[in-house]
C-alpha cells in the first residue's frame, strides 16, 4: 500500500469512517507528489515558462480552435443540458469510428466496436482496467509512462505494472525487453500491456519499422500460445513531427493480428481537439476473435461499468463535438494548431543542438507535446533550481529526467527556455 494511503488510513483510525472503509478506501489516497506538486509549485512560481502542463498554450492562453468557441452561442438547451446516453450520444460514437478508420488506414475493413464514451482517456483506462484487469495480476508497462497508471492500475485495481526499460542503450525502443517483459509476467501464457504512443514523458513513438517489428514478434508470440489485452492510449494521437515515424495507432496493428490478441483502444478529444476539460473520450474493442455480437457484447458492458459509475458524460461537449467533426471546415482550422506544435518541436530539435555533449542529454524525442532530458546529476535539484532561479516549470521523474512540456511555450519563447535549462545543468 503507498505511505500516503497508510498516513490517511492512520488519520482516520478509530473514527466511524474507519469502521466502514472499504478495501478499495483504504489503498486510496491523492497522490500529492509527482506531477500533480509539481505542477502545482510551477503554477506559483514559473513565471518566466511553465513548461510541466499536459496542454497546449498559444500566445499563452489554451489553444482553442475558433469554431469550439462559436458553438458555446449557438447550440440549443437541448443540446447543452439534456442527459447524455450511457454509451455516448450515437451521432458522435458513429462519426468517431469513421475517424478511427479515416485516421488509421491500415485497418482496412477490420472488424471494430463502435466507440463508447467515457470521461476522458482517464475514464477510458480506468473503464478498461475495471473491466479487464483482475486483483494481483502483472500489467506490462514501459518504465517511462504517465503516473497516473499507478493509482489506475495499483490503486484501483489492486494489480501491479510490471516494468521494461523503454529505450535501448543506443536510445531505439527496447522490443526485446518488452518482448522478454510480456513473457516474464505472463500468467498461463495470459497478460496485459499497456501502451502509450506518442508517449507520456519521452515524447517517442515507434518508428515505422520498430512498429511492424513490434507487430510481428506480437504476432509470434500469440502463435505459441500467448494471449495478450493491449491497452492502447492514444492521448496525443496525431502529433507525429517526422516522416519515419509510425503515425497510426497500434490499433491498426493488433485489431486483426490474431484471435489470442485484443485490442482495447483508449483515445479522446482531449489533445486531440484541444478541449483538455472537456472530459471526452472513447474505449474501442477489436480482435480477429470477435465478431459483431461479441463486441456489441464489450459495448456494453462497457456502457454499463459507466452507468454504475459516472451515469454518463457531458452532453455539452459531446454536442460541441459532433458540430466540430461535421463542420467542413473545422478540421483544416484544428490540423493549424497541430503544425503550431510542430513548429516548436523543430526548434526545440534545433535549440539543444548547439549543446551537444553536456550534462544533459535528449532522450530521442518525435512527437507529442513532451521531450525528456536524462540528466547527469540529481534531476529534482535541477528542478527546484530552474524553478526558484529560472522561474521556469518543468517535471523530474525518478530523479534522473526532466520532462519539458513545449507545447506549453511559445515559439518564441523556446530557445530562451532550452538556453536556460542547459545554464542550470551546468551550474548544479
Ligand atoms: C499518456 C496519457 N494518457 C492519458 C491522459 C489523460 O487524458 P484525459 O485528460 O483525457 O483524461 C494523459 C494526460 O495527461 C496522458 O498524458
Amino acid at each position: 500500500m503507498d505511505s500516503l494511503a497508510i498516513e490517511l488510513n492512520q488519520t482516520l483510525k478509530n473514527t466511524i469512517a474507519d469502521v466502514f472503509l472499504s478495501d478499495y478506501g483504504r489503498r486510496m489516497y491523492f497522490p500529492v507528489y509527482g506531477i500533480v506538486e509539481q505542477s502545482a509549485q510551477a503554477g506559483k512560481d514559473a513565471k518566466l515558462y511553465n513548461a510541466t502542463t499536459g496542454m497546449a498554450v498559444h500566445n499563452r492562453k489554451p489553444i482553442m480552435v475558433p469554431f469550439i468557441r462559436k458553438q458555446f452561442t449557438e447550440l440549443s438547451e437541448a443540446q447543452i443540458v439534456s442527459y447524455a446516453n450511457s454509451y455516448g450520444e450515437a451521432e458522435l460514437r458513429t462519426l468517431w469510428k469513421s475517424e478511427i478508420y479515416r485516421k488509421n488506414p491500415t485497418l482496412g475493413k477490420a472488424l471494430i466496436s463502435l466507440p463508447v464514451v467515457v470521461p476522458g482517456l482517464t475514464g477510458g483506462i480506468s473503464q478498461a482496467a475495471s473491466l479487464f484487469i483482475g486483483e494481483g495480476e502483472k500489467v506490462v508497462c514501459s518504465d517511462l509512462y504517465w503516473e497516473n497508471y499507478d493509482m489506475i492500475v495499483d490503486g484501483m485495481r489492486n494489480a501491479e505494472l510490471a516494468h521494461f526499460p523503454f529505450y535501448t542503450p543506443d536510445g531505439k525502443f527496447n522490443i526485446d525487453a518488452f518482448c522478454r517483459c510480456i513473457v516474464e509476467n505472463a500468467s498461463d501464457k495470459r497478460v496485459t500491456v499497456i501502451l502509450n504512443f506518442p508517449n507520456n514523458p519521452t515524447g517517442y513513438t515507434l518508428l515505422k519499422k520498430e512498429a511492424e517489428d513490434m507487430k510481428n514478434r506480437i504476432l509470434d508470440l500469440a502463435c505459441s500460445g500467448y494471449k495478450m489485452n493491449f491497452i492502447i492510449d492514444d492521448a496525443y494521437f496525431g502529433l507525429f513531427y517526422e516522416e519515419d515515424v509510425y503515425s497510426e495507432s497500434l490499433f491498426s496493428l493488433f485489431a486483426d493480428l490474431h484471435e489470442n490478441v485484443m485490442a482495447i483502444k483508449i483515445d479522446g478529444a482531449t489533445k486531440e481537439h484541444f478541449v483538455w476539460g472537456f472530459r471526452i473520450g472513447f474505449v474501442t474493442y477489436a480482435s480477429k476473435g470477435l465478431n459483431e455480437d461479441h463486441l456489441k457484447a464489450l459495448e456494453m458492458k462497457t456502457a454499463g461499468s459507466i452507468r454504475a459509475s459516472v451515469s454518463n458524460c457531458s452532453k455539452t461537449a459531446q454536442s460541441i463535438l459532433i458540430a466540430a467533426l461535421k463542420d467542413g471546415e473545422y478540421e483544416s482550422d484544428r490540423k493549424s494548431y497541430d503544425e503550431i506544435l510542430e513548429a516548436r518541436y523543430r526548434k526545440v530539435k534545433e535549440s539543444i543542438e548547439a549543446y551537444k555533449g553536456t550534462r544533459l542529454k535528449a532522450l530521442p524525442f518525435n512527437s507529442g507535446y513532451f521531450m525528456c532530458f536524462e540528466v547527469d546529476g540529481n534531476a529534482e535539484k535541477l528542478r527546484q533550481k530552474l524553478l526558484k532561479e529560472f522561474a521556469i516549470g518543468t517535471i523530474s521523474v525518478k530523479d534522473k529526467y526532466l520532462r519539458v512540456a513545449f507545447s506549453a511555450v511559445d515559439l518564441d519563447g523556446i530557445e530562451e527556455l532550452y538556453a536556460k535549462i542547459f545554464k542550470a545543468a551546468e551550474s548544479l
